[in-house]
């Protein structure tokens, strides 16, 4: 049976140049948000300010841990604890970027950011404490993350990559605190 050619009306898996430069030219002002931008943009928006807000209160969690474990000399817990705070400010920096991108703005209120945070921001009473609230903290941001990425899916493919990296060192900082917890015998 001799194979069907290529019928007319078939719709080409790509879009051709001619289209592919006037849609270009359409809106310019939107920078990296082009036509085929497939997610709604205000709902990405309003995730990664959620998102940022979560990093913010980390940061200051984990700063906050990590003077108060230099003050009983818990050192090796105080120095880790201040590789998350940074770590989690460069991801607080990596969202904000990317909300600017879509034409967004981060919102770095101190205004309502607890109720716009995941996470939550507990001191801890000991060591012990401050370590389990940071693990929750992980756990948490873990859980809307991952949803996050299933969200996005191939709809917006650079948010989705970005968060995938973010997810990724935030098991790692999971894994972190419950070797501490092991190391201590709790
Ligand atoms: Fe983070
Ligand atoms: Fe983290």
């Amino acid at each position: 049976m001799a194979k069907k050619k290529s019928p007319q009306g078939t719709k080409p898996f790509l879009t051709d140049v001619k289209t592919l430069r006037a849609r270009a030219r359409k809106h310019i002002e939107q920078g990296a948000v082009t036509a085929s931008y497939r997610a709604d943009r205000a709902t990405v928006v309003k995730l990664l300010n959620e998102s940022l807000a979560t990093e913010i209160v980390c940061v200051l969690r984990y700063r906050r841990h990590h003077f108060m474990a230099a003050g009983i000399n818990a050192d090796a817990v105080a120095a880790e604890f201040l590789v998350h705070a940074n770590e989690e400010q460069q991801h607080a920096d990596q969202i904000a970027a990317r909300i600017v991108q879509l034409q967004g703005e981060p919102n770095f209120s101190p205004e309502g950011l607890l109720t716009r945070s995941h996470a939550e921001y507990v001191e801890g009473e000991n060591l012990v404490d401050m370590i389990k609230e940071d693990l929750v903290a992980e756990r948490i941001a873990i859980d809307s993350y991952r949803e996050m990425i299933e969200y996005l899916g191939d709809r917006d493919s650079t948010t989705r990559r970005m968060m995938e990296g973010i997810l990724a060192m935030e098991e790692e900082h999971a894994d972190d605190l419950v070797g501490m917890l092991e190391e201590m015998g709790k």
